[in-house]
């Protein structure tokens, strides 16, 4: 296996504007690499980019489009690779809503699946074109612990985590021979701007596997430099990502039913 470069190369981040997007834009140009960034606020971007080409003298591009608007994934793709030779794809932007599938609003859930799902896919198939052709690239998706087991109150999001988890292990093993690198990275509960917008449970130091952006991060890159297929940062949320395997599915349903509407 080659060994991954990132210096003077280009990687397209999405839903870089906060969270873990925005600690992957910032890893990412401090080891050089220049940045195309896209989610839909623009100010945030816009001052992301500018901190970051002032600190670490790299190149920046901003692209403010909604992912989950028909045909957004695409534009960003056309406007990232124009001129351009994009290395890194991170497939970050996602969300979810927690509640009840059948009381929270339809059209929140279906854009959940636009965004952490429709999209993921469509800039995946769109930037192996080029890193296959090149016989280089790599592909990062972010996933989630939740990809491993279905989570009642978080029935979209869960599903929607376990498709980019299996959709990446997948494309790993279709792509290595051809020199392109496919990670899934899974990480517990971080804090972001995502506990407020899914109205789950204030997550701190205190939450069990608690990790900060930038340290999940950095752990996806490091499984993306060692060709790894997934990883999931901190050893607790190894353990309890496996945790459920052995169990019969429906007891295993039960039991977390039962813990999610002890917290909720
Ligand atoms: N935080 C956790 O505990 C945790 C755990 C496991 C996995 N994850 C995953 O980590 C990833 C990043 O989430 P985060 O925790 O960093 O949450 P976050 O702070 O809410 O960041 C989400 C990012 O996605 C962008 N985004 C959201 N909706 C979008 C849309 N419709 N179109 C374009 N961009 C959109 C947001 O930007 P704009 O609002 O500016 O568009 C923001 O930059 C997600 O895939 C999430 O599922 C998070």
């Amino acid at each position: 296996m080659k060994r991954w470069e990132y210096k003077g190369r280009w990687a397209l981040v999405t839903g870089a504007s906060t969270g873990i997007g925005e600690a992957f834009a910032r890893s990412l140009a401090a080891r050089g690499m220049h940045l195309v960034l896209t989610a839909r606020r623009e100010d945030r971007l816009r001052a992301l980019t500018d901190e970051l080409t002032v600190a670490h003298g790299i190149r920046t591009h901003v692209i403010p489009l909604d992912l989950a608007e028909p045909g957004a994934p695409e534009e960003i793709w056309r406007q990232a690779a124009d001129g351009r030779e994009i290395h890194l794809l991170v497939n970050n932007a996602g969300f979810g809503f927690q509640g009840a599938f059948h009381e929270l609003p339809r059209d929140r859930e279906v854009s959940v699946v636009q965004v952490n799902i429709t999209a993921v896919l469509e800039l995946a198939h769109l930037a192996l074109q080029g890193m296959r052709a090149r016989g280089e690239g790599g592909i990062l998706n972010v996933a989630s612990v939740a990809a491993f087991q279905p989570l009642p109150t978080l029935a979209t999001y869960a599903a929607s985590k376990a498709f980019v988890l299996y959709f990446s292990e997948a494309l790993w093993e279709e792509n290595r021979r051809a020199g392109v690198r496919v990670v899934a990275l899974c990480p517990g509960r971080t804090p972001t701007g995502f506990q407020e917008r899914a109205g789950t449970g204030i997550v701190d130091r205190s939450t069990p596997g608690f990790k900060l952006p930038a340290e999940v991060a950095e752990a996806g890159l490091r499984a993306l430099e060692k060709g790894r297929s997934y990883v999931i940062p901190g050893a607790v949320n190894y353990v309890n990502s496996f945790s459920g395997v052995l169990l019969p599915r429906q007891l295993l349903m039960r039991m977390l039913g039962k813990l999610i509407r002890r917290f909720v």
